[in-house]
């Protein structure tokens, strides 16, 4: 007999925590309704203590999705519990996720607490939730380096007390696949009450071993898998829900258990998180990559021609790579353009909104011919950057000359709380030259920690996707810009990144940041 899998998506609040892939409200909302579209069944949309703006978010993202369940984030603490309670009142279906650390190092050199202490405040945090709602998840953190029978003693008691999941986070990425799937097996072994809960597991990918950990952990009896798009998460990531889902669908001849992804929305999913947190995925990566499904050697093409499965496990339909991607041209009408932008789950709020966005999707197609999905998607996540940090610094025009044996040089005309201003520069390179230019003018005194450009289609004509991430006095914001000119999203993706750094700190706070 099949069991179900629950998928726990948990790229809103661990997949945050990378630095400088802090979102918005605004794109939150439209990360969960992706992955409400996808099925995913709990999404555990931030961890509402840590900020003003987080709360928001949170409460913003509750009120919204209707068929997942939405959870907030906890510490074992009245103002936590209190917090995320009243952020998570408008939702449907609501869990609140409360933790406390186990382990040794954890018990005594952070929380300075007794084990004692420790399974008291976790009993006591699990019922202040139940007043709330009647889902409560409890969480050991750092239970990979926890003693088994401390672990056993705090979840028997985070049962009577309420808790319906149990989570088992290696919250270090420390653990072996046989250790860890042991770990889950003991428990429910040993703990006489473990059939009253869901065993959930939390793995990070320090060792990348995060996706290996989990199934592990699956194939010994945990129900829910905690994962991220993309694997985005601190340090080195999550578990990758694409991973761990398309494991256990393509294995079902190993796993007792089944999920209710979609997976034909995985793939534009990965889409609208790289490109909103401005975390490329790299080509080769598993599922999600360019390459994921591209056969180069000739004896792999010839076989995939003969048969598929000669040298494919999955299909890339299946997965949601689309066969033929060319959906639009310079000569398509504004109709046809809001109809598919409609089948991508992007609508527009106005006519003025639909007639703006179409605008700009008429001056792409005047510079490339063929507009793909992703095309479509870019230019609304560009339009929807812009937006979002209310553009105090626009630009204007930029002209960059780059010459054989010349040193590039670049003016600029942006207009800076509607006082247009020019400034110039030269710099070792065309990008360079640009964004020296615009910092000429608004002395952003930020550090570039990272500059990145992706193709965001195949081709030299393609749209260049340029993330630029920056800090200042300790804070870092990513900021994006596409453009068919790379030097031109160079420097939106600068200037969108200056536009966050000037919103007040709240809006854009990394988690954690407040407790
Ligand atoms: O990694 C971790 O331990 C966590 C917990 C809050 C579940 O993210
Ligand atoms: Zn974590």
């Amino acid at each position: 007999m099949s069991d179900k899998l629950f998928v726990f998506d948990t790229t809103l609040r661990d997949g945050e925590q990378s630095p400088g892939a802090s979102m918005t409200k605004d794109e939150k909302v439209r990360i969960a309704k992706m992955l409400e579209k996808m099925h995913v069944d709990v999404i555990e949309a931030g961890f509402p203590i840590a900020s003003v703006g987080d709360f928001e978010a949170v409460k913003a993202v509750a009120d919204t999705i209707k068929d997942s369940t939405i959870c907030g984030l906890a510490r074992a603490l009245d103002k936590d519990i209190d917090r995320a309670g009243e952020a998570l009142k408008g939702a449907n279906s609501s869990r609140i996720h409360t933790f406390i650390a186990t382990s040794p190092i954890h018990m005594e050199q952070k929380l300075r607490m007794s084990p004692d202490q420790v399974v008291e405040q976790a009993i006591y945090a699990v019922k202040r939730a139940r007043q709330y709602t009647d889902n409560v998840e409890f969480s050991a953190e750092d239970a990979g380096r926890s003693d088994i029978d401390f672990l056993c003693r705090i979840f028997e008691a985070a049962i009577e007390a309420g808790a319906t999941t149990l989570n088992v986070p290696d919250t270090v990425g420390y653990n072996l696949p046989e250790q860890f799937g042991e770990t889950v097996r003991l428990l429910r072994e040993k703990m006489p009450n473990s059939d009253k809960a869901i065993f959930s597991v939390h793995c990070h990918n320090d060792l990348g071993l995060a996706v290996a950990n989990s199934l592990a952990a699956v194939a010994n009896g945990a129900r829910q898998v905690e994962c991220t798009i993309n694997g985005l998460g601190e340090r080195a990531g999550n578990a990758a829900l694409e991973e761990v889902v398309m494991a256990v669908k393509t294995r079902k001849d190993l796993f007792s258990c089944y999920t209710d992804i979609d997976t034909t929305q995985i793939v534009p999913a990965s889409r609208l998180v790289a490109s909103i947190t401005g975390f490329p995925v790299q080509p080769n990566k598993a599922i999600v990559g360019a390459n994921a499904f591209a056969h180069e050697s000739g004896i792999h093409q010839d076989g995939v021609l003969k048969a598929r499965e000669t040298y494919e496990i999955m299909s890339a339909e299946d997965v949601g790579w689309s066969a033929n991607r060319m959906v639009m041209g310079k000569h398509s009408g504004r109709n046809a353009f809001r109809s598919r932008m409609s089948e991508l789950d992007i609508e527009f709020e106005s006519e003025e909104a639909l007639n703006e966005a179409f605008t700009r999707f008429k001056e792409l197609a005047d510079k490339k011919h063929e507009i793909f999905d992703e095309d479509l998607q870019a230019l609304m996540t560009n339009a929807n950057n812009e937006m979002a940090v209310d553009e105090q610094i626009k630009l204007v025009s930029l002209k960059v000359c780059s010459e054989t044996g010349e040193t590039p040089h670049a003016v600029v005309t942006m207009t800076c709380d509607g006082k247009e201003c020019t400034g110039e520069a030269e710099g070792g390179g065309p990008v360079d030259a640009a964004l020296r230019a615009i910092d000429s003018i608004i002395k952003s005194e930020t550090e570039l920690l990272l500059y990145s450009v992706n193709n965001i289609t195949s081709g030299t004509d393609s749209q260049g996707e340029v993330t630029v991430r920056l800090e200042k006095a300790g804070r870092i914001v990513n900021g994006q810009g596409a453009d068919t000119d790379i030097v031109i999203a160079s420097a939106k993706a600068f200037i969108n990144a200056v536009n966050k750094m000037l919103l007040p700190e709240d809006r854009f706070k990394p988690q954690g940041s407040d407790v």
